[in-house]
């Protein structure tokens, strides 16, 4: 099976994930596990990565199933997880597995999608497997929160090809590395929606020797209605569209997110 997201390409990847500064920053934890907290256990988190969402979850008193491709990102998450108290640790399950297609045996009352997951899928086959998949798992009247981002029409028409970009602060690793990550698109394909990036990260290492490794990998994009119907044909209607994690309208600011939340539909 093909790994369009290049997680588990290099180790590198996960193991600087939570160090990155707009990750570490990013602003949708809250929104998430008060979500959980209204849907009650258990909670199911389809792209879970190193745990950025789920451990502050379990911490609010869920019960949490994570599950993620990557190996090398969930074992991240699993090593974070054996620093947290033995009733945290018991509320949290992780499961490799592909969200296009997953038997987990039980059923939930939320699922969620945090920070685009959804958007390394390819293909409309590939996101209405995931779909069909997470809905298989919800109880009746069960949401999912699909969280994705809003295409800037500016950064489609003008964004720089080929050219090293980023303004982000640098960070310092536990052992004394300082790294500075800067990002690339590659390929701006239009015609299927699909943008290759790198994310490259220049390293200094303590003892002088500089290194440079990149991330490579293809996100989709999706416009508002193109999402709501493929959240329609695959049995969700949309109860709430935000354009922020703060919970503002869709069109309050421009591009924000695209954060739906979809209730399961009787179809
Ligand atoms: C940007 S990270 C988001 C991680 C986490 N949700 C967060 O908010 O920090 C994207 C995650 O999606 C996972 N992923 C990509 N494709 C996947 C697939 N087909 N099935 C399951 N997980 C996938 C990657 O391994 C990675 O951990």
């Amino acid at each position: 099976m093909d790994i369009p997201s290049g997680y588990d390409q290099y180790a590198f990847i996960a193991e600087l994930y939570d160090q990155v500064v707009p990750y570490r920053e990013r602003a949708d934890v809250a929104f998430f596990v008060e979500a959980a907290r209204e849907a009650g256990s258990p909670v199911l988190e389809v792209g879970c990565g190193t745990g950025r969402v789920l451990i502050p979850t379990a911490r609010a008193g869920l019960e949490v199933v994570g599950l993620d491709l990557s190996p090398n990102m969930l074992g991240v998450c699993r090593q974070k997880l054996k620093d947290e108290p033995a009733a945290v640790q018991s509320r949290v399950q992780l499961v490799q597995a592909d969200m296009r297609n997953f038997e987990l045996g039980h059923l939930f009352t939320l699922a969620t999608i945090p920070f685009r997951p959804f958007q390394h899928l390819l293909t409309v086959e590939d996101q209405l497997a995931c779909l069909a998949s997470v809905r298989r798992h919800l109880v009746d009247g069960g949401a999912l929160i699909l969280d994705i981002f809003n295409p800037s029409l500016d950064f489609l028409v003008n964004r720089p090809v080929g050219e090293e970009l980023g303004e982000e602060p640098e960070f310092s690793t536990p052992d004394g590395r300082r790294v500075t990550r800067l990002h690339k698109t590659v390929v701006c394909d239009r015609v299927n929606q699909v943008n290759d990036f790198e994310l490259i990260y220049y390293v200094t290492h303590p003892d002088g020797r500089k290194e440079r490794l990149a991330h490579a990998f293809s996100l989709r994009y999706l416009f508002r209605f193109e999402a709501e119907h493929l959240l329609a044909r695959a049995g969700f209607e949309v109860e709430h569209l935000y354009a922020d994690y703060d919970k503002s309208a869709y069109g309050s600011k421009y591009p924000g997110e695209l954060l739906f939340v979809a209730r399961k539909t009787g179809v």
